[in-house]
């Protein structure tokens, strides 16, 4: 489905199930495809939203600059296009997160639930903002596919390159759907987000946070960081698994979710 409440904005989502809803966040150079392995299991308990971001996916690139906020208020454009007004779960991976946490600051009362997979609540440091503009100029340059050549390496556990080479391939190919200008966009926004450790302590609402135990990009003890901030959360480390926990052990991690969902009706 695809919403269009202005003339230059335009957004696609993924809808399944009905109930609870739960607004899925992805993460930095995917889509909502990324999702593919949650939209049916987490359907049985929840309304699943996936959207693309502007630039990603099938959801067009919007002129000027983004910020996480910009793209908070986007996800949330879902929930009015479809009238709910009412609380619902929203759930984030790494820039998701980022994402999600922005939602949580900025729209306190429509959030009943957080859940924060691969993430971090800091800003970027000086050093990854020099990275982010370097990278910046070599998308001008060359595409968004050196992105996507230089992440690729590192996003997976060695366990699920090894054993699972279609979650890889699958990966590539929700890569190679990103557009330069998505890619400019997001990787400008993720520079100059705000830092949320000081929003942790006062999240009210319970959060779920699910970390790969071999996550080489943003590294576990992040999770367990949030988790001691968090008043009311559960921590899920997850075995064999690297930044993409919901990909490569899609079973364990929708476990997790429909657990945490369980508890919130
Ligand atoms: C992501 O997976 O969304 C990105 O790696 C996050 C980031 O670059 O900070």
């Amino acid at each position: 489905m695809t919403i269009a409440n202005k003339a230059t904005f335009k957004l696609h989502f993924e809808e399944r199930g009905r109930g609870l809803p739960l607004l899925l966040i992805h993460g930095f150079p995917f889509s909502g495809r990324m999702w593919a392995g949650q939209l049916e299991s987490l359907s049985k308990s929840a309304r699943v939203l996936a959207p693309d971001l502007p630039g990603f996916g099938d959801s067009p690139a919007r002129q000027g600059a983004a910020s996480v906020d910009q793209y908070a208020e986007d996800c949330l454009s879902v929930l009015d296009a479809l009238h709910i007004m009412d609380p619902v779960v929203i759930g984030g991976l790494s820039m998701g997160g980022y994402i999600a946490l922005a939602a949580a600051r900025l729209f306190p009362l429509r959030v009943s639930g957080l859940i924060l997979a691969s993430t971090r609540a800091g800003a970027d440091t000086a050093e990854s903002k020099t990275t982010r503009d370097k990278t910046i100029a070599q998308v001008k340059e060359s595409g968004a596919s050196v992105v996507a050549e230089s992440m690729y390496p590192k996003l997976l556990s060695s366990d699920t390159y090894k054993d699972q080479p279609a979650v890889a391939n699958e990966l590539k190919a929700i890569m190679r759907t990103a557009t330069s200008e998505g890619v400019i966009a997001a990787l400008a926004a993720m520079r100059d987000r705000l830092d949320s450790t000081d929003l942790l302590p006062n999240l009210h609402m319970p959060v779920l946070i699910i970390h790969g135990k071999d996550d080489r990009v943003i590294p576990p003890a992040e999770a367990e960081g949030m988790a001691k901030a968090i008043p009311n959360n559960a921590l899920h480390l997850i075995d064999k698994a690297g930044h993409l926990p919901n990909l490569e052990q899609p079973e364990e991690f929708n476990r997790s979710v429909t657990k945490f969902l369980g508890k919130l009706v």
